[in-house]
C-alpha cells in the first residue's frame, strides 16, 4: 500500500468530518491483459491490478444513516443502511449500498450508520474497473469496522454480487478478483472454474504495457454485455448437449465448435468462437512468455482484438483505430481492446525505451482523426486490496 497517499487521504477525511476514521482500505483497478469475456465461461484470464487505486474510509455513527463524500467529484451522498431493499440510487453510493446488501446476505448483522469518504485515481468508465475497486475498498473498510470476516475470494464474489444482483449487470468475477488478488509487479493467471490464481506471469523484460483511453463509450454497454453473455450461455448449452463432459465454453475447442456450427445461430456461434479462441490464446500466451517469444505474444494480442472486432463485436471504430495505429508504431509489438469493450481502453505492449514516443505518435494520429485527445499512461502493476492498519 502507498502509505503516504493513504495518510494524506486520512488527513483529508479528518479535515472533512473533524474526526479520525474507524477503518480505511484501498483496492486497485485492474487491466485485462488477455482472455476477453472468458471469466463467466469458466475460462482463464491474464490480468493485473494497477497502481491506480480507490481509497475508502469510514467512521461509525449511531443510527442507520450514512453519509458518503467523494473527494474526486466533490459530490456528497446520503442513504440509510435499510435502503438495500429499495431501487439502487443512480450515483456512486449504489456500489456501497450494494456491498452492504451483499454482506447482509452473507450474514453480517452489525452494519450500522457511518460517515464515509472515497477518493480514487482509477479512471471512470474506461475499462479499468473503477466500480470493482470501489466495491472492494468499501467492503474491506466495512469489514474492518463491523468485524465481518470473509475469505478473499468471497470478498470478490460479494463485489460481483453487487453488479449481478443489485445493478442487474451479469458480469463475471474478473474485475473484483483481480482487485483482490493482484500482485505488485506481476500479471496473474486466474482460473475462473476453480476461482484461483494459478500462477504469476512477468511482463517481458524491457517492455511495458501502455494503456490508451479512447475517451469513447457506447451508452448501451450494460445491455450489450448481458446479451453477449446470454449468447455464450446458449452456445455452451448446445455444445454440452452434443459433447459429454462439456459444462462451459471453457471445455470446447475451436475444432469442436466448427463441427457444431451448423446447429447454432449466428450470434451464439460467433460469440463462442471468440471465447474459445481467447481461452486457447491465453494458454499459448503463457507458453510464449515462458519462452520469451515476445513477438508471438504480441501477435496473440492483435489476434484477440481482431476476434473482438469480427466475432464478439465488442469493439468500436475508435478502438480499432488505436489498434491499427499500433501496427505501424515503432517498438509496439501487440495491442488489443481490454475489458468489457464497446469503448474504453486499448492496451499496447511496447518496448520500454520507446513508450514515450509511442504514446506521442498514437495520441497525435488519434487526435487528428477523431478530434479527441486520448489519455494514455504506462501501466504500473500494483498490489491487491488491503486494509489500512
Ligand atoms: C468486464 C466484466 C468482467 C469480464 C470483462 C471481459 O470487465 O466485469 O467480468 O467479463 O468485462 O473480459
Amino acid at each position: 500500500m502507498n502509505d503516504s497517499a493513504m495518510r494524506d487521504f486520512i488527513d483529508k477525511f479528518n479535515g472533512f468530518y473533524g474526526v479520525a476514521p474507524t477503518a480505511a482500505a484501498q483496492a486497485p483497478g485492474r487491466l485485462e491483459v488477455l482472455g476477453n469475456h472468458t471469466d463467466y465461461n469458466e475460462g482463464r484470464v491474464l490480468s493485473c491490478a494497477v497502481e491506480q487505486t480507490t481509497r475508502f474510509a469510514l467512521k461509525t455513527v449511531p443510527g442507520r444513516k450514512c453519509r458518503l463524500k467523494d473527494f474526486r467529484s466533490g459530490s456528497q451522498y446520503e442513504f440509510s443502511v435499510d435502503d438495500i431493499d429499495r431501487r439502487p440510487p443512480r450515483d456512486g453510493s449504489k456500489y456501497v449500498l450494494g456491498m452492504i446488501k451483499e454482506l447482509v446476505k452473507r450474514g453480517a448483522a452489525g452494519i450500522g450508520g457511518f460517515d464515509a469518504a472515497v477518493e480514487s485515481s482509477v479512471p471512470l468508465s474506461a475499462g479499468m474497473s473503477s466500480s470493482a475497486a470501489l466495491e472492494i475498498a468499501a467492503g474491506y473498510a466495512m469489514g474492518e469496522a463491523f468485524g465481518i470476516k470473509l475469505e478473499k475470494v468471497e470478498w470478490a464474489k460479494a463485489g460481483q454480487g453487487v453488479e449481478n444482483g443489485f445493478l442487474g449487470l451479469h458480469t463475471g468475477l474478473l474485475d473484483q478478483f483481480s482487485s483482490v488478488f493482484g500482485r505488485r509487479g506481476s500479471m496473474i493467471l486466474s482460473d475462473f472454474r476453480t476461482n484461483e490464481v494459478v500462477r504469476t506471469v512477468q511482463v517481458p523484460d524491457g517492455y511495458v504495457i501502455v494503456v490508451i483511453n479512447s475517451m469513447k463509450k457506447h451508452n448501451l454497454v450494460d445491455s450489450e454485455y448481458n446479451t453477449r453473455r446470454a449468447d455464450c450461455e446458449s452456445a455452451a448449452r448446445t455444445m454440452a448437449a452434443a459433447i459429454p463432459g462439456v459444462r462451459a465454453l471453457r471445455d470446447v475447442s475451436t475444432v469442436q465448435l466448427e463441427a457444431a456450427k451448423s446447429s447454432m445461430d449466428r450470434n451464439p456461434y460467433l460469440r463462442a468462437l471468440h471465447v474459445v479462441g481467447e481461452c486457447e490464446r491465453v494458454t499459448k500466451a503463457v507458453e510464449c512468455l515462458e519462452a520469451n517469444d515476445i513477438a508471438a505474444f504480441g501477435k496473440l494480442l492483435f489476434e484477440s482484438h481482431e476476434s473482438s472486432r469480427v466475432n464478439f463485436e465488442n469493439s468500436t471504430p475508435e478502438l480499432d483505430y488505436l489498434v491499427e495505429l499500433a501496427k505501424s508504431v515503432p517498438g509496439c509489438v501487440g495491442a488489443r481492446l481490454s475489458g468489457g469493450g464497446f469503448g474504453g481502453i486499448s492496451i499496447h505492449l511496447v518496448k520500454a525505451d520507446m513508450a514515450d514516443e509511442c504514446q506521442k505518435r498514437v495520441a497525435a494520429a488519434y487526435e487528428m482523426r477523431s478530434g479527441v485527445v486520448p489519455r494514455s499512461t504506462v501501466c504500473s502493476i500494483g498490489d491487491g486490496a488491503s486494509v489500512w492498519r
